[in-house]
């Protein structure tokens, strides 16, 4: 892939989610419906909930946490039942309308419109970042620029998502690229990309979980800021 494919991935993710149509059938998609589509969301969007309420309890997540890319708010209420203080962000407006009811008033303190890769916040201001589904969206070098965003704001934890390169799952996406060209371009990573990736920028692997091994290449990452 060039470099411009590259830099075209990385905005056909940004505007995708632009659409107030899109925005209301993302998040119809894995609150309810009874199409086979909605149904592997629905059970999806469940487990990661479970793998980022266990990545949280793990690290006893407290204080102020980033959850970016908020998206229609999937997160919402299980951050908002921990005791921590949330910031919303997602560089969708339209995602971010439909996020605002999900999150508990006394718990959010601020909803931000940015880029994940160019955070509109102080280095070290905040204490924990999570990050569901973004990464397999976007290249390599990209990806890097968030975490290294991720690392300069972030005190202490990041919880990430990535999706991790099986043959199953490349047969999966292969099949689904056939039948569906309209499936935007997936980043799927292998396990050592994404160890290497995070050590890079300057983060210690804790656990690497599976969201729903055959049906989902997801896998939620729990890691903490390197020493020194
Ligand atoms: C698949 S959704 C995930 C949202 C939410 N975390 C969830 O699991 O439902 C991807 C989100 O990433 C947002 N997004 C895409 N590129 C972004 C970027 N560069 N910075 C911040 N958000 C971005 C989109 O607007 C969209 O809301």
């Amino acid at each position: 892939m060039t470099d411009s494919n590259r830099e075209n991935e990385v905005q056909r993710t940004a505007q995708r989610y632009q659409k107030k149509a899109y925005a209301s059938s993302y998040k119809q998609e894995y609150l309810d419906g009874w199409k086979l589509k909605n149904l592997r969301s629905r059970l999806i969007a469940r487990a990661e909930i479970q793998a980022i309420k266990k990545a949280i309890e793990e690290v006893q997540l407290r204080g102020s946490v980033l959850d970016i890319p908020c998206g229609t708010g999937k997160l919402g209420r299980t951050l908002s039942s921990y005791p921590v203080s949330i910031t919303a962000a997602d560089i969708s407006p339209e995602m971010m309308g439909l996020a605002r009811d999900e999150y508990d008033p006394e718990k959010i303190s601020d909803f931000i419109v940015c880029d994940a890769a160019d955070l509109p916040l102080s280095s070290s201001s905040l204490d924990s970042i999570v990050c569901l589904r973004l990464t397999q969206r976007l290249p390599v070098e990209y990806r890097g620029r968030i975490l290294a965003e991720f690392r300069r704001v972030a005190r202490k934890y990041l919880v990430v998502s990535y999706s991790l390169r099986s043959p199953w799952h490349d047969l999966r996406n292969r099949f689904r690229w056939t039948y569906d060209r309209s499936n935007p371009t997936f980043f799927p990573a292998s396990r050592s990309c994404v160890e290497n990736e995070l050590k890079e920028a300057g983060f210690e692997i804790i656990r690497i979980r599976a969201v729903l091994p055959m049906l989902s290449s997801q896998v939620i990452v729990t890691a903490c800021v390197s020493a020194g």
